[in-house]
C-alpha cells in the first residue's frame, strides 16, 4: 500500500512532538504515512528532535508546493504570513492540509475551506481547539445526529491557571502572570490569551461546526481576564461561585450569540472545577442531552497527538468536511441580539460621598432590575471606595442601560466591572 507522504512546516513545540511521534516505532503513524519533509525558519536551530533525515525547506510555502507531498502539516501559527500562504499554496493544488491554527480557521477559515472543497483536498484542525482534547470532532459527530443549543467551554489554558492560582494563592492578576510567564506558560506577549482573543478564535471554530454556520470572528463579543481583581475573586467565592474565563456560543430563534468573558460559575457548574490549565467544553444538545470533554489544552505531547490523529483519519479515509458539512450548506447565521437574561455581577469604584448608593440603587430600579445583594469590601483608604452588588434576573439589555446611567453619575471614579453569574442547570440561564 503506498503510504501518505508527509511534510510538516513549524518545528516548534507541537512539529517537534509530531516528529517524535513519527520516530516512535510504537506509533500508528508510520503504517500509512511516511514523513518526508521539514520546515522552519532555522535549520541550525537545535530542536528536541533530529530531523536531519529529512528534505528541509526554509520556505514553508516551496515545501507546500511539492507535488510529492500528499499531506502539509501546519504548525507554524498566526492569521497571516508564512502559514496563511502555505496552507493556501498546498490547498490550491489538491494536498490536504492538517493544521493546529486557530487564528487562521478564526479569520480565514471559509476561504480555505472553499479551496480544499474545489480542489478534492482535505483540511482538518483537531489540535486548534481544545489541544489533547477531541473537542472538534467530538463536536462534528454530535451535531452529525444532535441539534445543539449552546455549546460553552474553558478554551484558554493561560487564562484558566492564572485564576486558579490567584483563588488558591491570593496573589494577584500582575504577580501570577509574570510568574507564569517565568514558567513558559504564559506568552512573553500574553494578550493574544488573557485578553480572551485565543479563546474567540476557538469559539468560532466550535460554533461554525456545532450550529452550521460560516465562521463569524467579527462577531465575538470579547473580553478577557485583566480587570478579574482577586477582590473580585475573594467576593465571589464568599457567594459560592469561581470565576471563570468562558468562551460561550448560543443559538436562540435562529440567531447565534456568541462571548468570551470572565463570569461566576456556581460551585456545581460543569465549569467550575476544571483548574489548572486543563481546557474543558460543555455541549447542550437535542436529543442527546448535555454532554462534557475536559482534559489538557496545550503543550506538545497533547497537540501532537491530535495532530497525529487527524493524520490517521485522513490515511484512513475518515475526514469529511472542514467544518462537519460542505461550505454551501453553512448558514450565514444573524448576528444575536443581547435578548438574554440572566443575573449579574457589578463591581464600582465611587467617591465616598453620602448618597451613593441610593443613586446606584435608583439607577438599577428605574431598568426594573433588583438588587440580589450588596457585598462587603475590605476596608478601603483612599479617596474611592468600592462597591460590590448581584443582581436579580434581568434583561442584559436593561443591565446595559443601567449599567451606562451608573457610569454617567459623577461620583463614579472608574468603569464599573460587570460579570455574568451562571448556575449550573439541565440548561444554563442564556446569560
Ligand atoms: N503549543 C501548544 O501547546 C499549542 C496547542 C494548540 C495549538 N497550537 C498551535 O500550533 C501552532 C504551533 O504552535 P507552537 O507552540 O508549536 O509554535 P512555536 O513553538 O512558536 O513554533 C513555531 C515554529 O514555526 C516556525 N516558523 C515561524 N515562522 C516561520 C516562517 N516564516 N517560516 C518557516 N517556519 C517558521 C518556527 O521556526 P524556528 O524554530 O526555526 O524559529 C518554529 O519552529 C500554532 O498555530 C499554535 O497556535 C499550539
Amino acid at each position: 500500500m503506498t503510504k501518505l507522504r508527509v511534510g510538516i512546516a513549524g518545528l516548534g513545540t507541537v512539529g517537534v512532538g509530531l516528529v517524535k511521534l513519527f520516530a516512535d516505532p510504537n506509533s500508528r503513524l508510520n503504517e500509512k504515512l511516511e514523513l518526508v519533509a521539514v520546515s522552519a525558519r532555522d535549520r541550525a536551530k537545535r530542536r528536541g528532535a533530529d530531523v536531519s533525515t529529512y528534505r528541509w525547506f526554509d520556505d514553508p510555502a516551496e515545501l507546500a508546493a511539492q507535488s510529492d507531498i500528499d499531506v502539509f502539516v501546519e504548525l507554524i501559527g498566526g492569521s497571516a504570513g508564512a502559514a496563511k500562504a502555505s496552507v493556501e499554496t498546498a490547498l490550491s493544488r489538491g494536498a490536504h492540509v492538517v493544521t493546529a491554527n486557530k487564528a487562521l480557521l478564526a479569520l480565514h477559515g471559509a476561504a480555505l475551506a472553499e479551496t480544499a472543497e474545489r480542489t478534492g483536498a482535505k483540511l482538518l484542525f483537531e489540535a486548534a481547539v481544545g489541544g489533547g482534547v477531541p473537542m472538534v470532532k467530538a463536536l462534528k459527530e454530535s451535531a452529525a445526529g444532535s441539534r445543539a443549543s449552546a455549546v460553552a467551554g474553558i478554551l484558554n489554558g493561560t487564562c484558566n491557571y492564572i485564576l486558579t492560582e490567584m483563588e488558591s494563592s491570593g496573589r494577584s492578576f500582575e504577580a501570577v502572570l509574570s510568574e507564569a510567564q517565568q514558567l513558559g506558560y504564559a506568552e512573553a506577549d500574553p494578550s493574544t490569551d488573557v485578553g480572551g482573543f485565543d479563546a474567540a478564535h476557538k469559539l468560532t471554530i466550535l460554533s461554525a461546526i456545532a450550529f452550521g454556520t460560516r465562521p463569524d470572528y467579527e462577531h465575538v463579543r470579547i473580553e478577557g481576564i485583566e480587570r478579574v481583581s482577586l477582590t473580585d475573586i475573594r467576593l465571589a467565592g464568599k457567594l459560592g461561585y469561581r470565576i471563570k474565563l468562558i468562551a460561550k456560543a448560543s443559538l436562540a430563534d435562529g440567531a447565534v450569540e456568541m462571548h468570551v468573558r470572565p463570569a461566576l460559575l456556581a460551585y456545581d457548574h460543569p465549569l467550575a472545577n476544571v483548574g489548572g490549565s486543563l481546557n474543558a467544553l460543555v455541549v447542550d444538545a437535542e436529543p442527546s442531552g448535555q454532554l462534557t470533554f475536559i482534559g489538557r489544552g496545550a503543550g506538545e505531547g497533547p497537540t501532537a497527538a491530535s495532530v497525529a490523529s487527524d493524520l490517521i483519519d485522513l490515511a484512513e479515509g475518515r475526514a469529511g468536511f472542514a467544518f462537519g458539512r460542505p461550505l454551501s450548506q453553512l448558514a450565514t447565521a444573524p448576528r444575536g441580539t443581547p435578548s438574554e437574561r440572566g443575573r449579574y455581577y457589578l463591581r464600582l469604584l465611587v467617591a465616598d460621598r453620602p448618597g451613593v448608593v441610593a443613586a446606584i440603587s435608583d439607577r438599577l430600579a428605574h431598568e426594573d432590575i433588583s438588587i440580589e445583594s450588596f457585598l462587603q469590601m475590605p476596608v478601603h483608604d483612599g479617596p474611592s471606595v468600592p462597591i460590590v452588588l448581584t443582581t436579580q434576573t434581568c434583561a442584559r439589555a436593561k443591565m446595559e442601560n443601567a449599567v451606562a446611567a451608573i457610569e454617567a453619575l459623577d461620583v463614579i471614579t472608574e468603569a464599573p466591572f460587570v460579570m455574568p453569574v451562571e448556575h449550573a442547570g439541565p440548561r444554563w440561564s442564556r446569560s
